[in-house]
Formats: structure tokens, C-alpha cells, sequence
């Protein structure tokens, strides 16, 4: 099994960093004051997931009335109804029904006002908890139905602790330096830094550096990508370049593969612009041929 997943916080106590949101939580569990309907928002790998599955073992909710949605699967009002047609449903044996609804940004206006009417109704055996990474896009009625709960970076001191934890329990040895490249790599999220000691783990001490640069590197162009994609400042897509040390021509390649990958996925005339953008090569005018692309895709 994925160590992000082996080492998944079982409950409050193992819960690293977060302090503020594991506190009030353990409070409102303490004293039944749990709310039934629950924004957890914050950036990826941090905990949103594990603190709601946390709450379903502590709300003794049998794993039969869990649900876990993700809303870019339903986007529709039909799933809003088939959940308002099951939450009235007494719960099979545990104490409530939890419906997770995962990355909620991506349901749709539709879907979101449809599911206004439910978080209003919830019958008192049943608990929403919704997880967003970008809660700016989720309509304010909503927002004010919900309990919010930040969930925020890890600091990199929590990071060494937990890549020592792990690397205790699993007899892995790393190098202190390899440590602190790990913690520099993940920017904050625990999901990150578990996934690159696992790749890290059955290498031999001369190769993990690699891994770890080209992990950055990776991330560096998912980056650049996404900004192209969202059509963002050109201020925040020359910070991107500017931090970059990955060589134009392969850039190029995973704007082209990343665009190709959004304009298939859906009709997003930006990702076409992207594309016509990045149609020729880099090989003469290297990192100036690069800045030129991007600038043409966001300004023009
Ligand atoms: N606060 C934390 N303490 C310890 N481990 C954590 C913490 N947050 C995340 N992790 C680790 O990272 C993994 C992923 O976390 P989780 O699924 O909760 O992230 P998330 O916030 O839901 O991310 P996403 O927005 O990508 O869904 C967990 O399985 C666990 O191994
Ligand atoms: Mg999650």
C-alpha cells in the first residue's frame, strides 16, 4: 500500500499541524455540538479527506452510510435528488448518514443551488461535509450554510516530524538532506512529501536526489500550464517563468500535452488558443521564444 495512504491519520491525535480546526473539532465532538454541514477548505494533501473520515468514526457512521461523492463526476441535480430521497432514510445499524462531497467547486450552479435545499433540510441523523480546494468558487448561500474549516499548509518542521515518523516505522533510512529536499519539494502538503519518500525509498542514495529535482520540475510546468489554461495575469505567468529551470522545448511538450489533455476533456477555447500558441518550437529562440508563447496565450 501507498505510504500517504498506510499513514492516513486514523484520529484527531495523529493529525498533524492544523491545530485551531482539530481543536474546535474536538470540541464540538465533545460536546455534541458537531454541525451537520461542514466546509472543510484549504490547499491539497493537508487533511480535508482525512479530517471527514476521521468524523465518520467518530460520529459512529458505518461505512455503508458514508458516501463519498466527487462533484466533478455529478454535476447534474439528479444526484442532489437521488441524496435528498436517501438522507431521510434512517441510518443501516451506526449512529448517521455522512455524504463527503469532494471537491464541491466543481459541482454546477445548478447543482449547487439544488443542494442549498438539502443542507437546509438535513434531518438531524445526517452530516454533510463538503471539501473544497477553492472555495471562492462555491456560491455564497452555501458558504453561510456551512460550519467553515480551514485546513492549511504544513509547516516544515510538521513535515520532518512526519517524514521521520514514517521513516521510523518503516525502517527506511534518508540522508538529513534528502529530508529537507523532501520537505522543500512538497511546499507544504503531507500527500506530497509521503508520495516522493515512497518513490525515494527503493532507490539507492545516489539517484534520489533526481527524483526529487524532477519532481519540481514537473510541478514547476503543471504550474505554468495551468496559468495558461486560466488565462492568468501576465505578472503571475512571468513569476512562473522567471522560477523555472526546466528547458523550453520540454516545457513546450507539457503545455501542448496538458492543453490537448483540458480541450478533449471538455470545449475550452483557451486551451485551443494554447495550443496555436506552442505550435512551433523553441529550438532557436529557447527561453525568448518560450516567454513569447505564454505572453501571446494570456494577453492575447
Ligand atoms: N494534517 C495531516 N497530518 C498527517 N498526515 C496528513 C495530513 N494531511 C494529509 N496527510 C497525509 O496526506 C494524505 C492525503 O491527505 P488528504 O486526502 O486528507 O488531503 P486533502 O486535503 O483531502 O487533499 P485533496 O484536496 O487533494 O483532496 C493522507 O492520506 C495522509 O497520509
Ligand atoms: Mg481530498
Amino acid at each position: 500500500m501507498e505510504l500517504y495512504k498506510k499513514y492516513r491519520p486514523r484520529n484527531l491525535q495523529r493529525v498533524i499541524g492544523n491545530t485551531a480546526t482539530v481543536q474546535s473539532l474536538r470540541n464540538m465532538l465533545d460536546k455534541g455540538t458537531l454541525p451537520h454541514t461542514i466546509l472543510f477548505h484549504g490547499p491539497s494533501g493537508c487533511g480535508k479527506t482525512t479530517l471527514s473520515r476521521i468524523l465518520m468514526k467518530e460520529l459512529n457512521c458505518n461505512q455503508i452510510d458514508f458516501h463519498e461523492l466527487n462533484c466533478s463526476d455529478f454535476r447534474g441535480i439528479d444526484t442532489v435528488r437521488d441524496i435528498a430521497r436517501k438522507m431521510n432514510m434512517a441510518p443501516t445499524g451506526g449512529d448517521c448518514r455522512i455524504w463527503l462531497l469532494d471537491e464541491v467547486h466543481q459541482m454546477s450552479k445548478d447543482g449547487q443551488n439544488a443542494a442549498l435545499k438539502i443542507l437546509e433540510d438535513t434531518p438531524s441523523h445526517v452530516y454533510f461535509f463538503l471539501c473544497t480546494t477553492d472555495p471562492q468558487k462555491i456560491l455564497k448561500t452555501i458558504r453561510t450554510r456551512c460550519c467553515e474549516m480551514p485546513v492549511e499548509y504544513l509547516s516544515e518542521n510538521d513535515l520532518k516530524r512526519l517524514i521521520r515518523m514514517v521513516c521510523k516505522r518503516e525502517k527506511i533510512e534518508v540522508a538529513s538532506d534528502i529530508v529537507d529536499d523532501i520537505v522543500d519539494a512538497a511546499a507544504g502538503s503531507a500527500r506530497t512529501c509521503l508520495v516522493l519518500l515512497d518513490k525515494i525509498s527503493n532507490l539507492p542514495e545516489d539517484q534520489r536526489e533526481g527524483v526529487i529535482t524532477s519532481h519540481q520540475a514537473d510541478q514547476e510546468c503543471i504550474d505554468l500550464c495551468r496559468a495558461l489554461i486560466n488565462k492568468d495575469s501576465w505578472s503571475k505567468v512571468s513569476k512562473i517563468l522567471k522560477g523555472l529551470t526546466v528547458d523550453p522545448e520540454s516545457v513546450r511538450w507539457s503545455v501542448l500535452g496538458y492543453a490537448r489533455a483540458v480541450l478533449l476533456s471538455g470545449s475550452k477555447p483557451q486551451a485551443y488558443h494554447v495550443i496555436t500558441c506552442f505550435e512551433d518550437n523553441f529550438y532557436d529562440s529557447k527561453a525568448a521564444g518560450l516567454a513569447r508563447a505564454c505572453y501571446e496565450a494570456v494577453i492575447t
